[in-house]
């Protein structure tokens, strides 16, 4: 077989392809260059090519972890500044990840997330007061409170401490000194160097030294007041690496921290935005979701955790939705050699790449892709997931936890928290959308997320 050239948008000189994407959507170009040029295309950026791909037969290809490692170049690479070797912005090769990994490995698996339901609803406890407060004539914009939630949950879980966000109008200064310096993160993987020189770094500054503060203090006041039991804080304080004997330094601890911060909030606050819209966009699929909580849970007020596992509807949604519209759009590779990838899905066609450079995994892309999902792939359809289709679906066609060894540690955590959640609103409210032609758009930073969304949430027990 022949290989063949990467199709490319025509570049400009200096420029590249920086006029084929839009800057404060980039999603929408990514996808629109995917229908023109097909499910491999490149692009040229500051005299550099990436390459993404959008179809799952190449996403196939490029999770083979023997071939492709995962690349933190871009934003991953400036959030560095902040959280170093910590487990989101290791570089692949770095032993730190590995002795942070077995640590906190078992410490996010399911069994030690299900010793968090109560902290979980703690936390979700005071959304729900705060929603039934406002009435049903006040529209909400949940994405807000799904973010302080997020927060509040991982602040309470990760390290016992309460952020309180939902007591502020404004934002606690941890959360606005992370929103900054993401945003700042963001805007520096695209800025060439000598401009950054221009711009300074003085607010930049001061918002890693907000995060490193707080994170400093809650672990003096750990161990100046030593807690029972084995929450995450106190397990990264004590436990060692089976393999290499060690611990994790106090610098390290505060990078995990902060880590788990900015991994955990957008994703989740995200993910719990986009399915309350495909809910109340489909009035079909919210009844049955609405059915099976109040048949689960009978007579009883409470939510336990044993009714979340019974909860089968509610699992499709949440895989459905997921798809749909995966919080993290993308994932970044790099070959570990010069390698060529083939595209069983368009006639074996096979292209060539080249060790460490750019290859953008297009979630977003490949989780709708026609070859896989069917000709209604943009559709929501929960019925999809159920009845061991999920378990049936080609390799890597899912994929909106990220891929291998480097694939999200708080995959668990992050699921138990969205289905706690979303059990109890179906439970305690009847939501309406509060614009009722509303279409989704979409804000993109570091994750994405709905953006004018807003809802009217009646109290159930009112109406009944
Ligand atoms: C990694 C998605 C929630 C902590 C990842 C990756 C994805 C992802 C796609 C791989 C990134 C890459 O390849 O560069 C999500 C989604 C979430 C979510 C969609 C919510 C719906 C969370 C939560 C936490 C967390 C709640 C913390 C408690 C991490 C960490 C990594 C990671 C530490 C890096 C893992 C490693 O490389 O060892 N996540 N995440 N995530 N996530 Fe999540």
């Amino acid at each position: 077989t022949t290989i063949e050239p990467i199709p490319q948008p025509p570049t400009i000189p200096f420029l590249g392809n920086i006029l084929d994407i839009d800057q404060e959507l980039p999603l929408s170009s990514f996808k629109l260059l995917a229908k023109q040029y097909g499910d491999i295309y490149q692009l040229t950026f500051g005299g550099r090519r990436r390459v993404f791909i959008a179809g799952v037969a190449l996403v196939q290809e490029a999770c083979d972890e023997s071939r492709f490692v995962k690349s933190t170049r871009g934003p991953l690479d400036q959030i560095r500044n902040l959280t170093g070797d910590a487990l989101f912005t290791a570089h692949h090769d770095e032993e730190n990840w590995g002795v942070a990994h077995r640590i906190l490995m078992p410490a996010f698996g399911p069994a030690s997330i299900r010793n968090m339901f109560d902290d979980m609803k703690d936390i979700l406890g005071q959304l729900v007061l705060k929603w039934e407060r406002f009435g049903p004539d006040h529209a909400i914009n949940p994405t807000d409170d799904f973010t302080r939630l997020a927060f509040d949950t991982l602040a309470l879980c990760v390290m016992g401490y309460r952020l309180n966000s939902f007591y502020t109008e404004s934002s606690p200064p941890f959360v606005t000194a992370m929103g900054s310096f993401l945003a700042e993160s963001g805007r520096r993987a695209s800025r060439p160097g000598i401009l950054q020189l221009l711009v300074g770094s003085k607010q930049y500054e001061e918002d890693m030294s907000v995060m490193l503060q707080l994170a400093e203090k809650i672990v003096a006041e750990r161990r100046a007041k030593p807690t029972e039991g084995k929450d995450l804080l106190n397990l990264m304080l004590t436990a060692r690496d089976p393999v290499t004997g060690r611990g994790l330094t106090d610098k390290s601890i505060y990078e995990q921290m902060i880590t788990f911060l900015i991994a955990g909030h957008e994703t989740s606050s995200g993910f719990l935005s986009f399915t309350m819209y495909h809910l109340v966009k489909n009035p079909d699929a919210y009844a049955k979701l609405r059915d099976e909580v109040d048949a689960v849970l009978g007579e009883e007020e409470e939510l336990r955790v044993e009714h979340l596992g019974r909860m089968v509807y509610l699992q499709a949604v949440m895989r459905e939705s997921i798809r749909l519209d995966p919080p993290t759009v993308a994932q970044s590779v790099q070959p570990k050699q010069d390698t060529l990838i083939t595209d069983a899905a368009n006639g074996g066609k096979q292209y060539q790449l080249y060790k460490d450079e750019s290859v953008i995994l297009l979630n977003h892309c490949s989780q709708r892709d026609e070859k896989v999902w069917g000709e209604d792939a943009e559709e929501f359809k929960p019925e999809r997931m159920l009845d061991g289709k999920f378990e049936a679906m080609p390799p890597k066609a899912w994929l909106p936890f990220g891929n291998g060894a480097r694939a999200c540690i708080g995959r668990p955590f992050a699921w138990q928290e969205v289905q706690m959640c979303l059990a109890t609103l179906m439970r305690k409210f009847d939501f309406s959308l509060a614009e009722p032609g509303y279409e989704l758009h979409i804000k993109q930073a570091l994750a994405v997320k709905p953006a004018g969304f807003k809802f009217f949430a009646r109290p159930r027990s009112t109406t009944a």
